[in-house]
């Protein structure tokens, strides 16, 4: 098959990366991809939101299939417009996509279905968003409406914390019109954990669990980035948690996402908190997370093929259930100081070949260029994910830490502590 991935992040280097094992020996594209991608795939490059030039791109290389990273051209429409012109696409509708584009939908959707959420109030304006505040005696979450790269939500405890969340969203602007209605919810205590299924319509299978880190500092400390490490399995998901969250979660969506005219098709993400053992929804990704993807797809011992391209043909009730490695992996981001804010690039990265050949780690490039002289740049905040399993998670993170000392650039920048809830919990 010829098979064209879109974007150019860590997700899209595990995806190739997972295809390029396959039996079957498929012909790799992807738009724009990165360094690490174009030892695996053609990359063109065209950005990945620029949906007439990939639908231009698809046709004329006639790909037979192609799959969405990020949740950007998914929220544009590229399904849609790569349907219209009868190309299989792993990935949602611009209409399925607003569980993920648009937080009032998916709040609206899930009070719909009975699908457990934190209460909610909608508000656009500052004094509403205050009142709905002060009547959680300001502890609750404000979030963004719209898509706003994983910053637009302000956990908050006090009213300084609420005043500098209505300031930032709906007097600052500072996510444009992403803001122009917040959700103001309650705040749930609890364990977070990640549960993604391959979604084709109407048939769901199950990933294994993951957990990624989404504060910049160690602790979980700071500011929300897109992730600055994740592991897999999350152990706070037991297999009856994990049946639970089918019945009350996944087939709930599903189901109505259908009877809503708007079938969802490829990752349906479900970021969770686990409150007494019962799971609530704190939002809905239409699309593999990064970097949960990569210790997903570590763990996965199966063709990931026939599974891509069941959904996109709606197909998955026929395809055998896929077979995972019960051992644990995990992956470290490293990252440019100064991320989420702002970050120098262009620094040269050594060392990756070392890490690689020394010690049994797979490093998915994220942020990552060859210049014309052929040394590796980066052209991101995160720039690599280095990524191991082992028999314990202990074992997986001392493998992936030891690597990191092998990877060098200036200002880099990188969690200690990943998987450090996992390892509390387990004691391994
Ligand atoms: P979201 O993008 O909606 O997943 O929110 C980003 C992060 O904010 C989550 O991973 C949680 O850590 C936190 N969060 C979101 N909603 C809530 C909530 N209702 N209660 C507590 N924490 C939340
Ligand atoms: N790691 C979170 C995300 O992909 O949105």
């Amino acid at each position: 098959m010829r098979i064209l991935i879109i974007g150019s992040g860590g997700r899209e280097h595990a995806i190739a990366w997972k295809l390029a094992q396959s039996n079957e020996r498929h012909e790799l594209l992807a738009a724009p991809g990165n360094a690490g991608i174009s030892g695996l795939a053609e990359c063109v490059p065209i950005a990945a939101n620029a949906c007439a030039s990939l639908v231009t791109l698809a046709r004329e290389r006639n790909v037979d299939l192609v799959i969405i990273g990020p949740e950007a051209p998914l929220s544009l429409g590229l399904t849609d417009a790569l349907e219209a012109v009868g190309i299989p696409v792993f990935g949602p509708s611009r209409r399925a996509a607003q569980l993920e584009s648009s937080k009032v939908f998916c709040k609206e959707f899930c009070t719909r279905y009975g699908i457990p959420t934190a209460s909610y109030s909608i508000c656009d304006s500052p004094e509403s968003a205050r009142a709905a505040a002060r009547s959680r005696n300001h502890h609750c979450v404000l979030k963004a409406d719209g898509l706003a790269a994983g910053k637009g939500v302000f956990v908050c405890h006090n009213r300084s914390d609420v005043d500098a969340a209505v300031q930032a969203m709906l007097i600052d602007r500072t996510f444009g019109h992403a803001s122009d209605r917040v959700i103001v919810e309650d705040c749930l205590i609890g364990e977070e954990a990640s549960i993604l299924a391959m979604v084709d319509g109407s048939t769901s299978i199950l990933l294994e669990s993951s957990q990624d880190h989404k504060a910049v500092g160690e602790g979980d400390q700071g500011p929300n980035t897109g992730g600055m490490g994740a592991y897999s399995p999350a152990p706070v998901i037991t297999p009856r948690l994990k049946h639970h969250i089918i019945q009350s979660i996944i087939e709930p969506t599903v189901i109505g996402m259908r009877a809503e005219g708007h079938p969802f098709k490829g990752i349906l993400y479900a970021g969770l908190m686990i409150v007494q053992g019962e799971p609530w929804v704190l939002e809905f990704n239409v699309r593999f997370g990064d970097p949960e993807t990569q210790p997903i797809l570590m763990r996965l011992q199966s063709d990931l093929t026939p599974f891509v391209n069941a959904c996109a043909c709606g197909r998955l009730h026929e395809t055998p259930p896929p077979v995972w490695t019960d051992e644990p992996a995990v992956c470290v981001v490293l990252a440019a100081q100064g991320y989420p804010g702002t970050y120098p690039k262009g620094m040269e990265i050594t060392g990756i070949d070392i890490a690689e050949a020394v010690h049994p780690v797979t490093v998915f490039h994220a942020g990552t260029e060859r210049t014309n002289d052929n040394r590796l740049v980066s052209t991101g905040g995160r720039i690599v994910g280095v990524t191991a399993h082992g028999k314990t998670l202990s074992i997986a993170c001392s493998h992936v830490y030891a690597a990191i000392d092998q990877i060098r650039y200036s200002h880099r920048m990188f969690r200690r502590d990943i998987g450090y809830r996992a390892l509390n919990r387990q004691g391994v």
